[in-house]
């Protein structure tokens, strides 16, 4: 029976991948890009917000020069200042709720009243001159209106909005309002199929359905006009981009996997065949957008936001997709970048199969007609006689109706993700270009996180360097639009809670110099007293930026002055913390004592280093003299704090602590000697702090914080191990992942064990039935719960049918809501091929079943990755002050030796 082998396959199969893909270490994961600065929101500068009595404040309209922006929220339209988003009695509103008779209706249909039956806006955009156009939701029975813009009200007399605006308020979508004529995609209501459509003026022009579909389930993000035909020498049309996410045709590397990324587009002139393809799109074509980690062939498929950078010429128009995965419990998002030509190209080669023969998926090598079926009318075909699509011959319209699909991807420039970052959901992307004072011309890209957060970064070479992270709001709520102002320098984001404004840079932020070169912002130079905002200035001369690099510049700054110096007098044996704050996340500490650089912090050196500062442990005479911080970042030493410490040898004899770690009373040294252990020093994990203090009763044990998971088993007590400056290598890094093999190995064995045990007890009980993982490309039939839900064994066992109906082991994977939309993402690949780029942030609340153990396992094998890897912030320091405080409260009661005192030169 193949049933009692098939569900140890696929797991055995994952622990030997979970295992691997932690060890040995791979490169790739260094383009993982760590933030240089982290602002919490109540650091925030210059920002403003604004919210009325709406929620869901999802769509944005900036008009630039009128220092207007319309926000469409939840059953209501305002106008605000754009200098001030937050100025009362500056802004107007406009209520637009849906009756309470739609909002019965809605009800009855069984639509959730808390979400879906209201006013939803999501389309608003200039209509003309002296109008705009909105369509809202309206509990479910879309409807379009004009907006009085001088008046700021609407119009009399609403319209039809069911083929313009989506039924649902979470439903991707995306429309164009250009020269009056309006394009949406969308799929607009539950039954229908999705679709790309003209929507005025009338006649309406579609996407085709039958005998093939040109859209698959698609999930739209984003449109896009480009100009075509201005300087076109072929008499080229003007194009509409549209990007989305659909079900794939392709066949996909990993069965898991069943969505792609997408790129169509029609031409703008486009009207619809005669005869075949009657008010169906004549010049419709997609291609697929590939972003993928070239060493992993790991490919990111879900698209959830573009942002067109037009360029000089049309042909120079390059947009940003940020994408996602499909598993919705594991987080991880890239940015990538395309060219508009690289499109063009595409959708120039060659056609894939029809997808009604044999060979679904491969290219198309028969005959095609002429003209190019797919190709805007240009002047070629002008000559020849066909002036519209409707002089388009219908053999021509046939093959176009069969092959929508284009056989080329589009690569991202530079074949790989600009940006590649671990447990983020980014959300919306939007960019910024701007001239920076070497005359190169950058994209900063300002990115926002499904938690609130937005990434400010600016693309260098082909890398990104993110220069802040920003915390918006401090309740998480995902980043649901975002549009910059150029005149005002201020971005503003849309969440469900409000709209927020900042201004593009906060350049007072940097205090020195070299705190100004090391941001990197195209927006900010240092004028040889403070950091200060380009634009501010007139005259540009004797401003020092350097984006490119971020690290020259300030040599003759006088940067040592602003460091601190202090002095302290210590008695023997006393441990000291001298404190050295570590701004940025992308400097090193470095420490000298009379100028020699102290090497290694080792376990006998007596030191040791964390992102706060050196502890000196049990001090002795010889380590009197000038301790001076450097924070080294992008090879630049900066001088951070100096401290002249003497150690005063006058005092009751204790015995010399060094080199072997013991004596002192045992109460305060046992913390001390298990802090030492490198295998705990590598990580930051609380497991040490709580094991440590543990030991000593003492302190009550700090509270882990939610996104760090200790260790499955701490290795104690350490062993004698290779002390001195091979401290800093890889070394334990090794020993760890030697441990996380062999715990990864023992839970495989217990796993194998109890599914081998499942499966017989299965078989001797229930002859016929079968226990299986369900999961992966097969689609469970059933109504999806919102938990992950697992059929445990005794309810296999214990003949309790009732729990598992059909006999089988069910992973369930959840989804949000329990609407059955055919568009939810597949099953969490309970095999996850290859192991999704585990996530630290595990959060979406499995409880302890068996996948979420496994799960957890992954997440702490990256755990320790992390700890490992150079990029994220220095992994060998971490924070000790807590630790300190308490052993220097305890030693104070213990041995009554006089306060170290502290006095500031
Ligand atoms: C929504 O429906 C639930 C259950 O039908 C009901 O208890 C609740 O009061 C309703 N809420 C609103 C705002 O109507
Ligand atoms: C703009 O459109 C509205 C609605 O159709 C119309 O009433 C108004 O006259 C138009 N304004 C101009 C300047 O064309
Ligand atoms: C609207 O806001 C509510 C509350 O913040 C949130 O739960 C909901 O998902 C939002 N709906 C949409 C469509 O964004
Ligand atoms: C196309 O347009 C040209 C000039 O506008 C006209 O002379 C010609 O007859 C048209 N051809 C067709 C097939 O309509």
């Amino acid at each position: 029976m193949a049933s009692r082998a098939s569900p140890l396959c696929p797991l055995l199969f994952l622990c030997t991948l979970t295992a691997a893909w932690g060890f040995p270490f791979r490169p790739s994961l260094d383009l993982d890009v760590t933030p240089r600065i982290t602002v919490f929101s109540n650091g925030l500068l210059g920002c403003r917000r604004f919210s009325g009595a709406a929620l869901n404040y999802s769509t944005l309209l900036l008009e630039d020069e009128a220092g207007v922006l319309y926000i469409g929220a939840r059953g209501a339209v305002f106008a605000v200042d754009t200098g001030d988003i937050s100025a009362p009695g500056n802004n107007m509103t406009i209520e637009w709720e849906a009756s309470p008779e739609q909002k019965r209706q809605c009800m009855s249909k069984g639509k959730d009243n808390q979400t879906q039956c209201y006013n939803h806006i999501r389309f608003l955009q200039r209509y003309n001159e002296t109008h705009l156009y909105v369509c809202g939701t309206n509990a479910f029975r879309p409807l379009c209106a004009y907006i009085d813009v001088e008046h700021f009200r609407l119009s009399s007399g609403f319209e039809e909005g069911r083929e313009k605006c989506p039924y649902d308020p979470a439903k991707g979508y995306t429309g164009l309002l250009i020269d009056g004529e309006m394009y949406t995609a969308s799929q607009y209501e539950f039954r229908s199929s999705p679709d790309i459509r003209r929507n005025i003026p009338y006649p309406i022009v579609k996407t085709e359905e039958a005998p093939t579909r040109w859209l698959l389930e698609a999930d739209f993000v984003g449109s896009a006009l480009v100009r075509e035909s201005i300087n076109s020498s072929i008499g080229d049309d003007d194009k509409i981009y549209f990007f989305f996410t659909e079900k794939s045709q392709e066949p996909m590397p990993y069965f898991s996997q069943t969505r792609v990324a997408r790129v169509a587009r029609v031409c703008k002139g486009d009207w619809g065949g005669q005869r075949t393809l009657q008010r169906k799109w004549t010049s419709f074509l997609k291609a697929r957008l590939v972003c993928s980690i070239p060493d992993y062939d790991f490919h990111l498929n879900v698209l959830h936001s573009v942002f067109v950078v037009e360029g000089r010429d049309p042909q120079s128009t390059v947009f940003y997709g940020v994408f996602g995965l499909e598993w919705k419990n594991v987080k991880a998002s890239a940015v990538c970048r395309y060219s508009i030509m690289d499109v063009q190209k595409a959708f120039e080669g060659p056609y894939v199969e029809n997808p009604d023969s044999p060979q679904r998926w491969a290219e198309y090598t028969g005959k095609v007609p002429e003209p190019r079926p797919g190709s805007c009318i240009t002047n070629q075909l002008r000559a020849r006689g066909f002036n519209s699509s409707f002089d388009l011959p219908d053999n021509v319209l046939n093959f176009a109706r069969r092959h929508p699909l284009v056989f080329q991807q589009v690569r991202p420039l530079g074949e790989r993700p600009l940006l590649f970052k671990r447990s983020v959901d980014y959300t919306r992307i939007a960019v910024h270009r701007v001239s920076a004072l070497d005359g190169v011309q950058y994209d900063m890209l300002f990115i926002g996180t499904d938690e609130g957060w937005l990434h400010k970064a600016v693309e260098v070479k082909g890398q990104v360097h993110i220069i802040e992270e920003l915390q918006l709001y401090e309740e998480p709520q995902p980043v649901d639009s975002m549009v910059i102002s150029q005149t005002q320098r201020s971005i503003y984001v849309g969440s469900p809670s409000g709209v927020l404004q900042l201004p593009l840079s906060s350049c007072g932020r940097y205090a020195s110099c070299f705190d100004c070169i090391f941001a990197r912002d195209p927006f900010c130079a240092w004028d040889g007293t403070g950091c200060v905002e380009v634009a501010s200035v007139a005259n540009r001369s004797g401003l020092t930026q350097d984006v490119m690099n971020g690290n020259t510049g300030c040599e003759t700054s006088a940067g040592e002055d602003m460091a601190a110096h202090r002095t302290r007098s210590v008695a023997e044996g006393d441990d000291v913390l001298l404190q050295c704050e570590q701004r940025s996340n992308l400097a090193t500490p470095q420490w000298t004592l009379d100028g020699r650089q102290l090497e290694g912090y080792g376990l006998d050196s007596g030191y040791r280093v964390g992102t706060d500062g050196l502890l000196v442990i049990g001090a002795r005479p010889e380590q009197s003299g000038r301790y001076r911080c450097f924070a080294v970042e992008n090879g630049v030493r900066v001088l951070v704090a100096s401290y002249t410490v003497w150690v005063r040898p006058d005092l009751p004899p204790l015995p010399p602590t060094n080199p072997p770690p013991v004596a002192m009373t045992t109460t305060t040294r046992s913390p001390t000697t298990m802090t030492r252990s490198p295998t705990t020093m590598t990580m930051r994990l609380p497991t040490t702090m709580a094991t440590t203090t543990a030991a000593t009763s003492m302190a009550p044990p700090p509270t882990s914080s939610p996104t760090e998971q200790p260790l499955p088993s701490p290795p104690s007590p350490p062993a004698p191990l290779p002390a001195g400056p091979e401290f800093q290598t890889y070394r334990n890094m090794e020993a760890m992942y030697i441990s996380l093999v062999v715990i990864l190995g023992g839970m495989c064995l217990v796993l194998t064990v109890v599914l081998l045990y499942m499966a017989f007890c299965v078989q001797g009980q229930r002859p016929g039935r079968k226990c299986s993982l369900q999961g992966g490309g097969a689609r469970p039939e059933r109504k999806r719960s919102s938990h992950m839900e697992l059929k445990t064994i005794s309810s296999h066992c214990n003949g309790r049918r009732e729990d598992a109906p059909d006999g089988h082991l069910q992973i369930v994977p959840g989804e949000g809501q329990a609407s059955p939309n055919k568009d939810s993402p597949p099953p969490a690949p309970p095999l996850p091929l290859p192991p999704p780029l585990p996530s630290s942030e595990y959060v979406n609340g499995l409880s302890a079943t068996l996948p979420s153990v496994l799960r957890k396992m992954n997440g702490n094998s990256y755990m320790l990755l992390r700890q490992a890897d150079p990029e994220t912030a220095s992994p060998l320091y971490y924070s000790f002050t807590e630790e300190l405080n308490r052993i220097l409260e305890k030693r104070k009661h213990n041995q009554l030796v006089t306060k170290p005192d502290e006095s500031s030169v």
